[in-house]
């Protein structure tokens, strides 16, 4: 199926069906769909960029070595992973963890529009350059990391890097930690 039904009454369940159905994007030949997942009454929505190997396994986002990290990012705000909504812009793992591309990014787009719909977040947090660039393309995250963008009247835009980048680069890992101090102070600010 490479249409998507947008008749059926949507939850983040049905999504997640209709996902695994889907091949309109061509990783869908070598990966398994990975839609994302956690409370569908989040606040906040995190938005990385595709699934890794851990995640192609499983079929979650989030849950290898970047995932523990990010879990540790939550909790050092007092959040957990149950509290948020966790998702990526491409639903399929890259062979090789190799960037999306834009043809990948567009096919998948669709199905990150309607679980922002669902969710209908107050603050999205995109992971590092891939997730921005769904919202500002012309914003790099080098400098709008830790600094909230306006995208409407509701809704703010909260960049961050990605956890990953950390992983292999440590001198990111306290500009993440500080970048999730300051997402605190801004959700703080707003009680
Ligand atoms: N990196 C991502 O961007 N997403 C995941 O789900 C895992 C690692």
């Amino acid at each position: 199926m490479n249409t998507i039904n947008t008749m059926t009454a949507l939850t983040i369940d049905t999504l997640k069906v209709q996902l695994k159905e889907w091949k309109g994007c061509d990783l869908a030949k070598t990966a398994c769909a990975v839609l994302g997942e956690g409370n569908a009454n989040a606040e906040i929505m995190f938005i990385g960029e595709a699934p890794g190997e851990q995640e192609d396994k499983l079929g979650r986002p989030f849950v290898g070595p970047a995932g523990k990290f990010l879990d540790e990012l939550l909790n050092s705000i007092g959040l957990k992973r149950e509290d948020v909504y966790i998702s990526n812009v491409v639903k399929y793992r890259p062979p090789a963890n190799r960037d999306p591309t834009p043809e990948e990014k567009a096919a998948c787009m669709p199905w990150l529009k309607m679980e922002i719909a669902l969710i209908k977040p107050r603050i999205i947090v995109p992971l590092g350059r891939h997730a921005l660039g769904h919202f500002f393309q012309k914003l790099s995250i080098t400098e709008a990391h830790g600094k909230p963008q306006k995208l409407t009247d509701s809704v703010t835009v909260f960049p961050i890097y990605h956890p990953a980048a950390a992983l292999h680069n440590g001198g990111l890992r306290q500009a993440l930690y500080d970048d999730f101090k300051a997402l605190k102070s801004f959700l703080d600010a707003q009680k």
